[in-house]
């Protein structure tokens, strides 16, 4: 999905290099969440440059962008700019194909007087259009974002004041869009000043000062609705030094940066310190000090955004000496499901607290049903865990697709509690739903990866996975760390079901054991390695299950495509002969799953069932399985852990064989063609 980065430097003198630098870099961190263009503005690179503002925008990688920079010698970029402000974007395209004029900063005519960044999307757009091209305004693009800029220009050349504040204008241009977005503005009108809002996608800004900050809080502003008494207002609140609300330090005019992004991957090499914004926050950064407003009072509004510490490395977010973002995350997996348990289950006592759950746990008891909704692999880990969850909990649960959760109007009562499971905590079919089940009264309740995401913020409680950041768009460790997750939940509603309590020990000793488990599947990296070597030249792959390794045979399956570009599905074994035994022939590469749970004896039917067809299949079982060890078969031999975990374990040959494969064949792992890491649009 698209990805926003902006600068703005005040009183810290850099040199154009250095804030062509930051603003690429910071694009770069933005890489994994896929892109197809990319373009920066920045202040003009001629002589003139407060008075106007220069654009680059490249169709392909952001490196081609960089490399574009450096080529036009006109640009001087040993100049030092004391203070600035540089808008940046990475673009996934939805409304026109992938090009250069398509791509962002926007623009609102061909003097730049207004430039824009934008992720999510413009419902409204078309309206806007025509009413802009009625009013004289060309467009040059096929986007929906290019209203937006064109919109705020048409506001200040029809203002009633002479004075008119860059914030005052985009209060006027948000409450005319429908739709998702968050929002950057740059103006040679206002130079130096930053605006940014958002509703629906994330944003956050990243301060830092060598100061301390003298308050850790910036409280709310309200805008007057009398917009010609407002900007009377707002102008004699400028006048009164320091009589905003604003983000202070020990003096005014002290030299501050800050960090626009829709990510925090972007921020966290320059600052920790951030601020969360949330939907119809207005903020403006004037003179270096920050300052946060809304256009409308409601009810429930916080009255103030803290400065939060980011938890992440910059370590964290790096490659190291891993080919891709993918592999690194595979192999973390042994840490980051221990970082999931961390101070969660106590093996000492045998017990499990998700702290997040604690207050509502009671009202969770007493539901008539659980409701888990997701999409993509955060759909599987549902599908992974519901099994067991029926068990441990005796309730139904049901699994849902987010978006055919929302086709169906699904209906949703009070007394339902509705998981909503999301890496990313963005994904926009996953957040309508909850709004959807919210809007019923059902308790909501969020599994995520992202601290201060949309889902985060908005169900009622939930469980932050610790995964660490992951940004391969094919996920890998924040599955298996859903997948604890649930499977902790599970355990926290049976405590006091004495009827459980053996099954319960023997999933909590095999939680215990996993992470060395989880390191014997990794050891077998070679070993698979060369398994991929042998299926490079397939077109397609199936993998076969059923069970407690269903979902394994789905995310499997939606690995391969997703990264290797091959045909893959993931089969039910029990339906194969329902129709998918009509691919197997002796040329159809298929893996099977057969573990030592109770579906082993239906899984060895399949497995007859094939290779009666002459299919070769390639076995994931358990290790020393007589049976299986006899056969003349291909196998992965697995450690053998509790059958609701065996899943966990499983799933990572599949990620392991998607990797190498993509690596074979040239592709991009971490950033495969037409996919995003956060689909932040439905
Ligand atoms: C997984 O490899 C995919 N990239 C994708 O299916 C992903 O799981 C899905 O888009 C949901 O994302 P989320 O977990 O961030 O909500």
């Amino acid at each position: 999905m698209c990805g926003i980065f902006a600068y703005l430097n005040y009183r810290v003198p850099r040199s154009r290099r250095d804030i062509f630098q930051t603003l690429v870099k910071g694009l770069q961190r933005l890489e994994y969440r896929g892109y197809d263009s990319a373009g920066i503005a920045v202040d003009g690179t001629g002589k003139d440059q407060a008075a106007n503002i220069s654009l680059f925008k490249k169709r392909g990688k952001v490196k081609a962008l960089d490399e574009e920079l450096y080529k036009n010698e006109s640009i001087d970029l040993d100049a030092q700019l004391d203070t600035h402000f540089g808008i940046a974007h990475t673009r996934w395209a939805t409304h026109g194909e992938p090009s250069a004029v398509n791509s962002h900063p926007h623009r609102s005519d061909k003097n730049n007087e207004f430039v824009v960044i934008h992720n999510g999307i413009i419902t409204n757009y078309k309206e806007l259009k025509k009413f802009l091209v009625s009013k004289g305004y060309d467009f040059e693009s096929e986007t929906d974002t290019e209203v937006i800029p064109k919109l705020i220009k048409y506001l200040y050349d029809n203002r009633e004041n002479d004075f008119v504040s860059f914030s005052t204008l985009v209060d006027r241009v948000i409450q005319q869009l429908e739709g998702a977005f968050a929002l950057v503005f740059k103006s040679i009108h206002f130079p130096a000043e930053a605006v940014a809002t958002r509703r629906g996608s994330p944003l956050l800004i990243g301060v830092r000062s060598q100061y301390e900050f003298s308050t850790e809080q910036i409280p709310v502003q309200y805008n007057c609705s009398d917009s010609k008494k407002a900007a009377v207002e707002e102008k004699n609140c400028r006048n009164r030094q320091g009589s905003l609300n604003a983000l202070h330090s020990v003096h005014d005019g002290m030299a501050m940066e800050f960090y626009f992004a829709s990510d925090a991957s972007a921020i966290i090499e320059h600052t920790n310190k951030v601020i969360y914004l949330e939907d119809d926050d207005v903020a403006v950064v004037m003179e270096g000090k920050l300052y946060v407003h809304r256009v409308k009072r409601t009810a429930g509004d916080d009255p103030v955004r803290v400065i939060q510490t980011l938890q992440m490395e910059l370590q964290q977010i790096m490659k190291g000496n891993y080919k891709a973002f993918m592999q690194k995350e595979i192999f973390e997996q042994p840490e980051s499901v221990v970082n999931t348990m961390r101070g969660r289950i106590c093996f000492d006592r045998d017990t499990v607290v998700l702290g997040g759950l604690s207050d509502h746990l009671k009202e969770i008891k007493r539901c008539r049903r659980l409701i888990m909704i997701g999409c993509g692999t955060s759909y599987h880990a549902g599908v992974a865990t519901r099994q067991i969850l029926e068990e441990l909990t005796e309730l139904p649960v049901m699994v849902e697709l987010a978006s055919d959760f929302l086709d169906r109007i699904t209906p949703v009562f009070r007394d339902d509690v509705c998981f909503f499971i999301s890496q990313s905590g963005e994904t926009a079919d996953t957040l309508m739903a909850l709004r959807y089940c919210k809007k019923r009264g059902a308790l909501t309740v969020g599994i995520t990866n992202t601290v201060g995401s949309s889902i985060c913020r908005e169900t009622d409680c939930g469980v932050h996975i610790n995964a660490g950041p992951e940004v391969g768009v094919a996920s890998t460790k924040a599955y298996t760390s859903q997948f604890v997750s649930l499977i902790m939940f599970g355990l926290m509603m049976s405590e006091d079901r004495l009827s459980l309590q053996e099954r319960r020990l023997e999933i909590i000793n095999g939680l215990k054991k996993l992470p060395e488990l989880i390191k014997e599947v990794l050891a077998l990296d070679d070993k698979i390695k060369a398994l991929a070597d042998e299926l490079d030249h397939q077109r397609s792959l199936l993998v076969m299950g059923r069970g407690y390794n269903y979902a394994t045979c789905l995310e499997g399956a939606l690995k391969i495509k997703e990264i290797t570009y091959m045909h893959s599905e993931g089969i039910m074994a029990g339906e194969l002969k329902h129709g998918p035994l009509a691919l197997i022939d002796k040329d159809m590469p298929v893996i099977m799953i057969i573990m030592k749970d109770s579906c082993y004896q239906k899984c060895q039917n399949a497995l007859q069932q094939v290779t009666a067809r002459h299919g070769r299949p390639i076995i994931l079982c358990c290790k020393n399985d007589p049976e299986i060890s006899k056969m003349a078969y291909k196998t992965i031999e697995l450690p053998q852990t509790v059958d609701c975990l065996q899943g966990i374990l499983s799933v990572i040959p599949l990620q392991l064989i998607s990797f190498h494969l993509a690596v074979l064949r040239g592709y991009d792992v971490d950033c495969p063609r037409n996919l995003a890491k956060s689909v932040t649009v439905e």
